[in-house]
């Protein structure tokens, strides 16, 4: 079994550990790292729990990853942001995650850290997506709890919209 020793930030924090090659990067964020926040499910990039954001350092910014997808080697070098790095320090929830609970966009919570991912990262440097823009990025998520109606209750909410 081959085993690389890779570097990554995570929240924040950085992070020096062997990875073998074959294994994902949600898998070593969970396993290696203790970050359980990042759900793993399918684990064939459908269901969307397993997102993060992952910012190579190339220049283009964090983006939405599936962890699934990637392998923990290939994010050597990069900085991950998980569910668990959105808060501030304080306890704050992050506007969306607040969203999120305002209007009960979660029941069993499985899906929840993905969808929290990809709203997220779509107000980064300050920018405010449409509902629209939100509502399509959930096409990318599979939720078997709400029916959806929380998360676009939320979603309206974020846009500044009456739910
Ligand atoms: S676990 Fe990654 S997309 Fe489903
Ligand atoms: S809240 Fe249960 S899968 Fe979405």
């Amino acid at each position: 079994m081959s085993e690389h020793r890779i570097e990554l930030t995570v929240n924040g924090r950085k992070f020096s550990a062997t990875a073998e090659a074959r294994t994902s990067l949600g898998e070593f964020l969970r396993e290696e790292l203790g970050h359980t926040g990042t759900h793993l499910a399918c684990e064939h990039g459908v269901c969307g729990a397993c997102t993060v954001m992952l910012d190579d350092g190339a220049g283009a910014g964090p983006r939405a990853v599936r962890s699934c997808l990637m392998l923990a080697v290939q994010a050597d070098g990069s900085a991950v942001t998980t569910v668990e790095g959105l808060a501030d320090a304080d306890g704050t929830l992050h506007p969306v995650q607040q969203a999120m609970r305002d209007n009960f966009g979660l029941q069993c919570g499985f899906c929840t850290p993905g969808v929290v991912i990809t709203l997220a990262a779509l107000h980064l440097d300050g920018a405010k997506p449409s509902a629209e823009q939100m509502e399509a990025s959930m096409s990318g998520h599979i939720c078997r709890c709400t029916g959806y109606q929380g998360i676009r209750r939320a979603i309206r909410q974020l846009a500044g919209e009456a739910a």
